[in-house]
């Protein structure tokens, strides 16, 4: 199911890298690339790109993997969408991954923050500082550079909301070819996916699985029920109807058989996606859509405000 069924030529299965720490960033991207994953998702806000570089460049280097092959995105941060700082962070972030050009560059958020080098600029009672001076379509008009110069071949947005994306697609002369925002069966986003379809671009899921939270998806009754009646993991499950309805994805295994696990993914009975659909729990387990700062909520906050 790991088609690559877009005008980007990009592998639906994609490989995360929010990943804390730096040992734990090589290995895991190195049993990806093992496992068959050849779309990696990267951002300078994860501080990791030149691990991610490294273990991309050893395969490269080793010969098991070309570069044409890969597709690699990586993320404008909030602290760069004025204009005249995009190109210096998006060449900064080129040099730390080792590569001459992009697949992909998305703005990682809609919201752009003080402008320097704190990537969390905060003021004295801990609120973040953000900066009213610039627009999303001025950072875009920026972004459209980037693929004109031939530095990038596609350009996207991500966290972002349905009135967004819409605004963006208007006024830009290169239109966004990517919509990475979370998405699993208890956040569908059926609106923006059916926006996105109507327009060609590709949306792209986050957290597929919850981002691994427990209690969560991995343990609803609905998808272990159809994990052992087709013999495959619960994670297999969240996958594959994340693929079956159209959507390309991002997992993040850290260990070699999750990454085959995650990579393993097969069709689901017709009925068992109307299961899956029919699912009326609603969450959201990144805030980072309300605040431009990522965050997961644990699942009954909001129950145990209320
Ligand atoms: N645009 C954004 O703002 C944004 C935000 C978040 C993420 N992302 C991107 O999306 C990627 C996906 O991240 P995610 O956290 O959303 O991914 P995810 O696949 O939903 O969740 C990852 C978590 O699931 C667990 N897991 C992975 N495979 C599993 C399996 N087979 N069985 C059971 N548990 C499993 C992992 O646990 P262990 O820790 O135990 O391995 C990990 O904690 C990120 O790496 C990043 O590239 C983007």
């Amino acid at each position: 199911m790991n088609t690559r069924n877009n005008p980007l030529n990009m592998p639906a299965l994609g490989f995360g890298t929010l990943i804390p720490d730096a040992a734990t960033t090589i290995n895991a991207t190195r049993y990806a690339l093992e496992a068959g994953f050849r779309h990696f998702d990267c951002a300078e806000r994860y501080r990791n790109e030149s691990e991610v570089g490294m273990a991309l460049q050893a395969a490269i280097a080793a010969g098991t993997v070309t570069r044409e092959e890969l597709f690699i995105t990586t993320k404008l941060w909030n602290t760069n969408h004025r204009p005249e700082r995009v190109e210096a962070a998006f060449n900064a972030s080129l040099t730390r991954l080792q590569l001459d050009y992009l697949d992909l560059y998305l703005i990682h958020t809609p919201f752009a923050f003080q402008p320097g080098d704190e990537q969390d600029p905060r003021d004295e009672n801990g609120n973040v500082i953000y900066d009213n001076g610039v627009s999303l379509v001025d950072t875009w008009k920026v972004m459209e550079r980037l693929v004109d110069e031939g530095k990038c071949r596609a350009i996207g947005l991500s966290d972002v909301n349905l009135a967004q994306v819409a605004e963006i697609y208007k006024s830009a002369r290169i239109k966004p070819a990517v919509v990475q925002v979370e998405a699993h069966p208890y956040l569908p986003e059926t609106e923006l996916l059916e926006f996105c379809k109507e327009k060609g671009i590709v949306f792209l899921a986050f957290a597929p699985l919850g981002h691994g939270i427990r209690p969560g998806l991995l343990e609803n009754p609905v998808i272990t029920a159809i994990a052992a009646g087709t013999g495959k993991t619960a994670a297999q499950v969240l996958l594959a109807w994340a693929l079956q309805r159209g959507t390309a994805l991002l997992t993040t295994p850290k260990t070699a058989e999750r990454a085959r696990e995650n990579f393993d993914i097969s069709p689901l009975p017709e009925d068992a996606m109307d299961k899956i659909n029919a699912i009326e729990i609603r969450q959201r387990y990144n805030q980072v859509v309300k605040t431009g700062s990522p965050g997961f909520i644990p699942q009954g906050f909001f129950d145990a405000k209320n």
